[in-house]
């Protein structure tokens, strides 16, 4: 069966990945080499992704809902242990608290632009809090000057899923530099892919030591560093996964990573068009842009206004 959806030949894709000539020959040569998986593409995409979030160490894993998990764990986030967090986000972003038998607690989002409100946050604290997490929705940057004040007052960790909000700023400082941890997707559908895969970056040398030994099984010394060491030995230091990225997929994010400047340009671009149009229609708004850094756009959100449209959300949908 075929839903309404599909049948739209002329309906904008919800999502289009762009891939050129110099990412296939970059996926080429990594697939004609020795390194399929944790080689030294794996390294380098860390490397250049940390140096554009002006963070101090990346570790590559394989989507953002598996980066989200490695960084619960680097928390130490434990059973019983109180992670606050939007309600308006993807599932992936409290799935991964629950993951490590935390409890998601919903701290509600501004209404004019969906993004957490820093007073909601601190009045769900508890004994229990152990962590915040700022959802950069819709490409807009979270209040991190508040949130970061909060999370100084009651000692807790500051985790910014970046998820759509790669390539934005906040006051001056890119998405990645911002929180303690913050969390990258590269699904398709996302300003920049891997196929799939995401990435952590920190500027905290445990938490990253902690992310990368939870990205492969929980090993305490990778192959890298027992060859450096001259040694076979290594203890499972934690119940890991294999969360790894492939080299061929970490080429394909270093020849992204390129293009990442000119697309949120033209996302910019094409929003301040839809801000226009928006403009002249009764009924329907656009989220509200706060005057504080480049939005990434990796969606552009409108609302309805059911006194003026009658329709519901999905009708609008299929319309
Ligand atoms: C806000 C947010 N967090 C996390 C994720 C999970 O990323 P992935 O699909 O790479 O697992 C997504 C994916 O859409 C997302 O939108």
């Amino acid at each position: 069966m075929t839903s309404n959806f599909e049948n739209k030949q002329d309906f904008l894709p919800y999502g289009r990945h762009d891939i050129d000539e110099e990412d296939l020959e970059a996926v080429r040569n990594v697939l004609l080499s020795d390194w399929l998986t944790t080689g030294p593409k794996v390294e380098e995409f860390e490397q250049e992704l940390a140096r554009r979030s002006h963070a101090k160490f990346g570790a590559a894993v394989n989507s953002g809902t598996a980066a989200l998990h490695a960084a619960m764990a680097a928390m130490d986030i434990k059973p019983g242990d109180e992670v606050i967090l939007p309600p308006m986000t993807f599932a992936a972003t409290a799935n991964a608290v629950v993951y490590q038998g935390g409890i998601p607690v919903f701290a509600d989002v501004d209404p004019d632009t969906l993004l957490i409100n820093p007073e909601k946050v601190e009045e769900k604290i508890t004994s229990k809090t152990r962590a915040v997490v700022a959802v950069d929705y819709a490409g807009q940057m979270c209040g991190y000057d508040e949130l970061r004040e909060i999370a100084k007052k009651y000692g807790l960790y500051l985790v910014a899923d970046a998820c759509h909000s790669i390539g934005g700023t906040y006051k001056g400082s890119p998405s990645g530099s911002c929180a303690d941890l913050t969390v990258f997707s590269f699904h398709p559908v996302k300003h920049i892919t891997t196929g799939e895969g995401g990435m952590v970056v920190t500027n905290d040398e445990d938490l990253i030591r902690r992310v990368k030994i939870f990205r492969n099984h929980g090993i305490s010394d990778d192959l890298h560093q027992r060859r450096r060491k001259e040694s076979w030995y290594y203890e499972i230091e934690m119940p890991g996964f294999n969360y790894r990225l492939t080299d061929f997929q970490c080429a394909l994010g270093i020849t992204q990573l390129k293009k990442l400047e000119f697309r949120i340009h033209r996302r910019n671009i094409l929003a301040k068009q839809y801000d226009l149009f928006f403009e002249e229609v009764n009924g329907i708004s656009p989220l509200k842009k706060e005057a504080r850094g480049v939005h990434a756009y990796h969606l552009y959100v409108v609302r309805l206004d059911p006194g003026v449209i009658k329709k519901s959300r999905l009708e609008i949908f299929h319309s």
